[in-house]
C-alpha cells in the first residue's frame, strides 16, 4: 500500500535528542526550544515565536490573550480542523462560520463583514494547503471593526502572501509541526506574536499563568500565579526533533513542491477534459506544498475514487468534515449566510499521497488514477 503520508526524518533528529539527553534539561524552554523560537522570528519576521506542544494549545493560548469571554463572537470558516472553533469555544464564545470561496478553499472575505456584530471580537482566518487567505481585505475589516486577526497557519509554514511570510500579518498566527506536516515535531505547534500587546501575556499563560519567564529573566524576584494559564510548552526532546526538521525547512520544502508540480502538471489534462478540477493559487500566493487535492464532480464519485484507489494499492483521503453541521458546531457555533460551498467542496475533495520519496510512486498513481476516469 502507498500510504498517504509518510513522515520526513532529516537524519540529524536522534543526534539533537542525544544531545538533549547529554544537557541533562528535558523540560521546556532549554537551548533547543531557544534555537527554535530564534529562527521562527527571524524566518518568518515575528514579534515573538513561542513552541508549544500542538497547534491546538497554541490556538488555545491566543484565545486566552485575546480575552475572550462568553457571549463573544469569532468568524472563521466551518471548513477548518475542530481545533480551530474548540479553542474558541472552550472560552464560551461563540465560533461564526462563513461560507469559504470556490478556488482557494479559504474564508470568503467579500462575506466576513456580513458576519460581524457588537460581540465580535476576532477573525481566524485559515490558511488552507498553505495557500493564504485574501489577508489585505482581512486585516482592512479588522482594523475598521477594531477585531484581532490570528492567523491558523497550521499548514501554512514557509507560504507567502504578497511576499510576506504567513504568520507574519495577523495579531497572532499559529503554526503545527504534527507529523502530518510539512516540517514535523510528531505533535508541536508554535505561536507567533506580531502585535507586541501581547507577548507578556503570552508568555505567562504559556507558563501556568506564571510570571516564571520574568523571573528567569531576572525581571521579577519569584514568581507566582498571575493569570489564567496552562501547561503548553514542549519538552526539549520534542523541539530538539524540530529543530533538525527547521535546519532543513528549504531542502524539504523544496522537494514537496518538486512532487506537487509534478501532481499539477500530469493532471493538467484532467482538467482540460472537465473530469476533475486541480487546485488554484491565486497570483498573491506562494505555497509550500503542503496539500495535493482533486475535487470530484460528486460525493458519490469521490468514495468511488477512494475505493478504486484503495483497490490499486494507495491510500487517499477526504478532510474536513465541516463544522457547522457537526454535533459540536450545532450546539456551540452558528453559520453566518449559506454554507453552499463548504457543502460541496468537502464533500468533492480527495487529497493524493504527497511526502519525500514518493517519486518513485508517481507512475503507479496516475496509472490508477488514468484507470478511474
Ligand atoms: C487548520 C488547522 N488548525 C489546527 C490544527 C491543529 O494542529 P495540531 O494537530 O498541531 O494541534 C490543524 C491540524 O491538522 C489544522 O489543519
Amino acid at each position: 500500500m502507498i500510504p498517504f503520508n509518510k513522515p520526513y526524518m532529516t537524519g540529524k533528529e536522534l543526534h539533537n535528542i542525544a544531545e538533549t539527553h547529554a544537557r541533562g534539561h528535558m523540560a521546556g524552554d532549554g537551548h533547543f526550544t531557544r534555537l527554535c523560537n530564534t529562527w521562527l522570528e527571524s524566518k518568518i519576521g515575528c514579534a515573538k515565536a513561542l513552541l508549544t506542544h500542538s497547534c491546538t494549545a497554541a490556538l488555545e493560548i491566543a484565545a486566552i490573550v485575546a480575552d475572550l469571554q462568553e457571549g463573544d463572537e469569532v468568524i472563521m470558516p466551518s471548513y477548518t480542523f475542530v481545533s480551530t472553533a474548540n479553542a474558541v469555544a472552550l472560552r464560551g464564545a461563540t465560533p461564526v462560520f462563513v461560507d469559504i470561496r470556490p478556488d482557494t478553499l479559504n474564508i470568503d472575505e467579500t462575506k466576513i463583514e456580513a458576519a460581524i456584530t457588537p460581540r465580535t471580537k476576532a477573525i481566524i482566518p485559515v490558511h488552507y494547503a498553505g495557500v493564504a487567505c485574501e489577508m489585505d481585505t482581512i486585516m482592512a475589516l479588522a482594523k475598521k471593526h477594531k477585531l484581532i486577526v490570528i492567523e491558523d497557519a497550521a499548514q501554512g509554514i514557509w507560504s507567502k502572501y504578497k511576499g510576506k511570510p504567513l504568520g507574519s500579518i495577523g495579531h497572532m498566527a499559529v503554526l503545527s509541526f504534527h507529523e502530518t506536516k510539512n516540517i514535523i515535531a510528531g505533535e508541536g505547534g508554535a505561536l507567533l506574536i506580531n502585535d507586541p500587546r501581547f507577548v507578556e501575556a503570552a508568555e505567562i499563560v504559556r507558563e501556568k499563568g506564571t510570571n516564571r519567564g520574568q523571573f528567569f529573566r531576572g525581571a521579577v524576584d519569584k514568581y507566582t500565579w498571575v493569570s489564567l494559564g496552562s501547561s503548553y510548552l514542549p519538552g526539549e526532546i520534542i523541539a530538539a526533533f524540530l529543530w533538525a526538521q527547521l535546519e532543513q525547512a528549504d531542502a524539504i520544502i523544496a522537494k514537496r513542491q518538486a512532487l506537487w508540480n509534478s501532481y499539477h502538471e500530469a493532471l493538467e489534462g484532467l482538467e482540460q477534459q472537465k473530469l476533475a478540477r486541480r487546485p488554484i493559487i491565486p497570483e498573491s500566493c506562494s505555497h509550500n506544498a503542503h496539500i495535493y487535492y482533486l475535487l470530484l464532480a460528486d460525493l458519490e464519485q469521490r468514495s468511488a475514487f477512494i475505493t478504486h484507489m484503495k483497490d490499486n494499492g494507495i491510500h487517499t483521503v477526504f478532510h474536513y468534515v465541516p463544522l457547522h453541521s457537526s454535533p459540536a458546531g450545532l450546539k456551540y457555533a452558528r453559520a453566518s449566510g449559506d454554507m453552499t460551498h463548504t457543502d460541496s467542496l468537502s464533500d468533492r475533495l480527495v487529497r493524493l499521497p504527497l511526502w519525500i520519496g514518493l517519486d518513485e510512486h508517481l507512475p503507479k498513481i496516475h496509472s490508477a488514477i488514468k484507470a478511474f476516469f
